[in-house]
């Protein structure tokens, strides 16, 4: 009789819930899937913070279901040869999403507009009179013609910009890592090519969709908000730390910055009144919580069983 050899079962780790449809892909063949697991192959993550966590002597491979991968340590993975993937473009129409409903949010004071009605109380005509008075006072503006800045021309800060065009708003772009010609090339979002300088000086809206790295860090500060058009919007679903809030509130007091939007809140910022500041919730949504989570199951099935890297 001949030795039966047993095929090695691949331990998969799960962080923060992971969508049930990414991990279908394991059910079959050689996988187990835990989030108990300690000694793992591989590891699929939302945003929980791996910096000090214990990788094991296993692991060799972390997908990130979703496209930020600052809660992981980059570089002390690629010392250990452990790859790391993320989910391009997976959640970029959730947040696309997001960008679109709170600039008009902003523009019509829909979120003060409704906290303040909420206040209202009286009987009879009453509250139909405060309504009526509540008009003045939440005059909004339209978005049609104004200005929207796109810092970042990938997966996402593109779809904002194609349907920022289709919503008649001019459209102008930077991205840090490629020339704004190429990304016109590219995508045909663009309407004009122009510096980060010119940008700052000329939106009325500004939306930046850039990951944290040492160069983006800080990149809305004192100087910046010094040549950018008093009143603007900034929209931040990026991460918190491009922004330096300090500077920032400062901003905001002086009406330099009109109005701050962003699911990465800081306690300097997210009492005052032209803020509108949420959870993080930009991405968050079933259906991008589910392509992310299958593009990750993807992405770590693919690697274990045939050595392919493929972060897409
Ligand atoms: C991302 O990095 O993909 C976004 O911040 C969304 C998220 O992590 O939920």
């Amino acid at each position: 009789m001949s030795p039966i050899t047993l095929k090695k079962v691949n331990q998969i780790k799960t962080l923060n819930n992971i969508a049930e449809s990414g991990l279908k892909v394991f059910r079959k063949d050689n996988f187990a899937v835990d989030n108990d697991c300690e000694n793992p192959d591989a590891i699929i993550a939302r945003s929980f913070n791996m910096h000090s966590m214990d990788f094991g002597s296993n692991l060799k491979a972390i997908a990130r279901a979703g496209a930020g991968v600052n809660n992981i340590p980059v570089d002390k993975c690629t010392e250990q040869g452990i790859v790391v993937f993320n989910t391009p473009g997976a959640n970029a129409n959730a947040v696309k999403e997001m960008v679109l409903t709170t600039i008009m949010a902003s523009s019509r004071n829909l979120f003060a507009g409704v906290s303040w009605t909420k206040t209202l109380e009286g009987e009879g005509d009453q509250v139909p009179k405060l309504v009526e008075a509540g008009k003045k006072q939440f005059v909004g503006k339209e978005i049609k013609g104004k200005t929207l800045g796109v810092i970042g021309l990938g997966a996402i800060g593109a779809l904002v910009a194609n349907d920022a065009i289709a919503l008649d708003m001019d459209v102008i772009g930077f991205d840090p890592f490629i020339s704004v010609d190429t990304a016109w090339n590219l995508s045909r979002t663009v309407q004009r090519a122009l510096t980060i300088e010119e940008l700052f000086a000329n939106a009325d809206y500004i939306t930046v969709h850039t990951p944290l790295t040492d160069d983006t860090k800080g990149m809305f500060n004192q100087a910046t908000f010094s040549i950018m058009k008093p009143g603007v919007h900034i929209l931040n679903f990026s991460r918190g730390e491009l922004v330096n809030e300090i500077d920032l509130a400062v901003a905001l007091e002086e009406g330099i910055v009109g109005q701050y939007i962003t699911d990465f809140p800081n306690e300097n910022v997210l009492k005052m009144e032209n803020t509108i500041c949420v959870p993080h919730l930009g991405a968050s949504t079933a259906e991008s919580e589910e392509n992310c989570a299958i593009m990750a199951g993807r992405q770590i099935k693919d690697f274990l069983e045939t050595g392919n890297i493929k972060n897409s």
